[in-house]
């Protein structure tokens, strides 16, 4: 299956999870083994070749990165959401599209200078992977770029990254 294809799987909900939210729903892509390879070769290719490490966001980062990270040889830390880690380096409180969340990333995974891709399925107003990456930034790692397969372009997530580099699979 062509990119195209692939990404022409995800679908759009509207009124999801709150009313006026225009939800894109990757489960379908996420189903379709063609299309989920096709997208997670894509993905792969976004990551730069002295990347050491793979960051990925809970949850849906999880399945994408932990598939990139295999393609590529490399591992993956798992910046997840709080409570579930029994060794915290770090813990960011941040606002999404709806609510509020906060991230926790583990410690002894990562190395001052370490360069590391952030990986997750949609960038969409980027408090998300912002916090991943200030919680990298505080570890002493380097965050080499960030790639997703959907960018909501109206959230301007871009903006809240400011000067990072930002890789997306389709912009929506
Ligand atoms: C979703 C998505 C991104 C984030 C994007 O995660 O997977 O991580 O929101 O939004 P932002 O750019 O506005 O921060 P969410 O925690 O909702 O769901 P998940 O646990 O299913 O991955
Ligand atoms: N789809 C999936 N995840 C999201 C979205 C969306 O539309 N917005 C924020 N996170």
């Amino acid at each position: 299956m062509n990119l195209e294809a692939a990404l022409g799987l995800i679908g759009e909900v509207p009124d999801f999870p709150e009313p006026g939210v225009l939800f894109r729903d990757l489960s379908p892509l996420f189903a379709d083994g063609d299309g989920f390879a096709t997208v997670v070769n894509a993905l792969a290719e976004t990551v730069d070749p002295d990347v050491e490490l793979l960051a990925a966001v809970e949850a849906r980062g999880f399945m994408l990165a932990a598939a990139v990270g295999y393609a590529r040889g490399l591992g993956v830390v798992l910046v997840r959401k709080p409570g579930k880690l029994p060794a915290v380096a770090g813990r960011i409180d941040y606002a999404l599209e709806y609510g509020t969340a906060a991230l926790e990333l583990p410690s002894g995974v990562t190395h001052p200078g370490a360069r590391v891709a952030v990986v997750d399925d949609v960038l969409a107003t980027g408090g998300t992977v912002a916090a991943a990456c200030s919680l990298l930034d505080q570890a002493g790692a380097v965050v080499t770029g960030i790639s997703v397969v959907l960018e909501l372009a109206a959230l301007d997530g871009r903006a809240t990254l400011r000067d990072r580099k930002v890789h997306s699979l389709l912009t929506s």
